[in-house]
């Protein structure tokens, strides 16, 4: 097999190479892996990716992921034989990112107030587990075959282990997730339970929960799939494909995702950098990542709110001393990241580093949206036809913020990421009984 498909690690000073078998997460000196491919993919493929969205019986066609096979393409297959990539490449029948693809939405784009063909919503909840990750499980489970993986771990506020249960199920092997007891949506954990996942319940947050599965992954034979994998990463670049592609490879002027782990950003900027490198695209569009207002590291440390310096990527050395003092700052001082949106109830971004890079590539922006305006941002697009959870609202309030700070302008043209679909039954029930709300619709008697 021709070795066109490495681990390298993203520091510049060290840069040391693993085999594509590896199942680090980290190099040696702990920092992070890319995913690097020798090859330049040549731009004819655009028109092979648009001729498969005909699948001619093929799932790995249907696949909004596999589609895209050559721009992700670590398993180094090179054939279109059904067989030969079924010995390879997990698929859920073609399911996983099928159905995702940007909308219009006219109702979200009138409460925005910006030209209603300048605005698009991916709707990535409709995706089988009801969430982007099965972009990146798809490919973080393809890569545990490949290295005859057992089991697979992860922590989460929910959708991740949705994700891993429903594809662990469908590969035959076992899964556990670790979630924050009591904080994530009932939906979310019937999912797991339902997929057959080993629930572990940890006694703290998200970062809590992590910090103990990657532990017990290590110590136990696991192979982690949250988006620490640099595999994860790789299923994801899948978003920002489609949403090109079906806009026809013209570049949008801003791509917007709410802010957690911040694995999307980090995938959404390798895929931009990637595709800018092989001359796919010569205009490079701005990311703007959403946090909410109570579980803010990376708009606080971006922009500057945490002694007075601007975190940023720095061409690989960025000031990781800034981001351990901002750390024990929080668990000093006792703040515990806090938002009714539990899926981005996040203080420690594992891909802070990631994303800081994508966010230096791209010219990106960083800011927070409160709780009530993610609800409203959740509740706009609901009006057009389409569901989307909490934390997907931070995309639509997010611009909506943006906007009025003319940083994103009124003819700009901006796709907004929507990452999950609702499973949190009460939280709209919630919403439209209080009149007080912007979209409320309060039930008659
Ligand atoms: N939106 C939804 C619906 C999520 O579930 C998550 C993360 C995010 C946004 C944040 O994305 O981490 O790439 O910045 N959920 C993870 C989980 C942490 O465990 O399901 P990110």
């Amino acid at each position: 097999m021709q070795e066109d498909a490495f681990l390298k690690c993203v520091h510049p000073k060290c840069g040391l190479v693993y085999p594509i078998y590896s199942t680090n997460v980290q190099c040696e000196n702990g920092h992070v892996l890319d995913v690097k491919y020798k090859n330049t993919p040549s731009t004819k493929l655009k028109d092979t990716f648009y001729e498969r969205r005909n699948s001619k019986g093929s799932i790995f066609n249907e696949s909004g992921i596999w589609r895209f096979r050559e721009l992700l393409n670590f398993c180094q297959i090179d054939t279109e034989s059904l067989e030969e990539c079924s010995k390879f490449l997990v698929s859920l029948d073609g399911a996983e990112g099928r159905q995702s693809k940007p909308y219009h939405m006219s109702k979200a784009a009138e409460f925005l107030g910006i030209e209603k063909d300048g605005l698009w919503l991916q709707p990535e909840g409709y995706n089988p587990s009801g969430s982007f990750k099965d972009n990146g499980m798809v490919t973080a489970v393809t890569h545990a075959k490949l290295v005859g993986a057992k089991k697979i771990v992860c922590a989460s506020t929910g959708n991740t282990s949705a994700s891993a249960g429903m594809f662990a199920a469908n590969e035959g092997i076992d899964c556990d997730v670790y979630i924050p007891a009591g904080q994530i949506a009932p939906g979310k954990l019937s999912q797991a339970y339902q997929f057959g996942a080993q629930i572990v319940e940890v006694e703290g947050n998200f970062d809590d929960a992590l910090k103990q599965s990657l532990d017990d992954a290590q110590n136990h034979d696991g192979y982690t799939v949250n988006s620490v994998n640099p595999f994860r990463i790789e299923g994801q670049k899948t978003i920002p494909f489609r949403a090109l592609e079906y806009l026809n490879w013209d570049v949008p002027d801003w791509i917007v995702y709410p802010g957690g782990a911040l694995g999307n950003t980090s995938s959404c900027g390798k895929a931009l950098m990637e595709l800018y490198e092989w001359g796919w695209i010569k205009k490079i569009p701005r990311i703007a990542v959403i946090n909410s207002e109570g579980a803010s590291t990376l708009s606080d440390l971006y922009n500057g709110e945490f002694e007075n310096e601007e975190l940023r990527w720095n061409k690989g050395e960025p000031n990781t001393e800034l981001i351990s003092r901002y750390y024990d700052h929080l668990d000093k001082e006792g703040i515990r990241p806090k938002t009714k949106a539990t899926a981005i109830q996040i203080g420690r971004p594992a891909n802070i580093l990631k994303g800081l890079r994508a966010l230096e590539f791209t010219n990106g922006v960083a800011t927070t949206v409160t709780d009530s305006e993610m609800l409203d941002g959740m509740s706009v697009v609901g009006l057009n036809g389409f569901d989307c959870e909490m934390a997907s609202g931070a995309s639509v309030a997010g611009i909506k913020k943006l906007m009025n700070e003319e940083i994103i302008k009124k003819d700009d043209t901006v796709v907004g990421i929507l990452t999950g679909r609702q499973k949190d039954a009460m939280i709209p029930v919630d919403y439209h009984h209080n009149s007080e709300n912007t979209f409320a619709n309060p039930p008659k008697n």
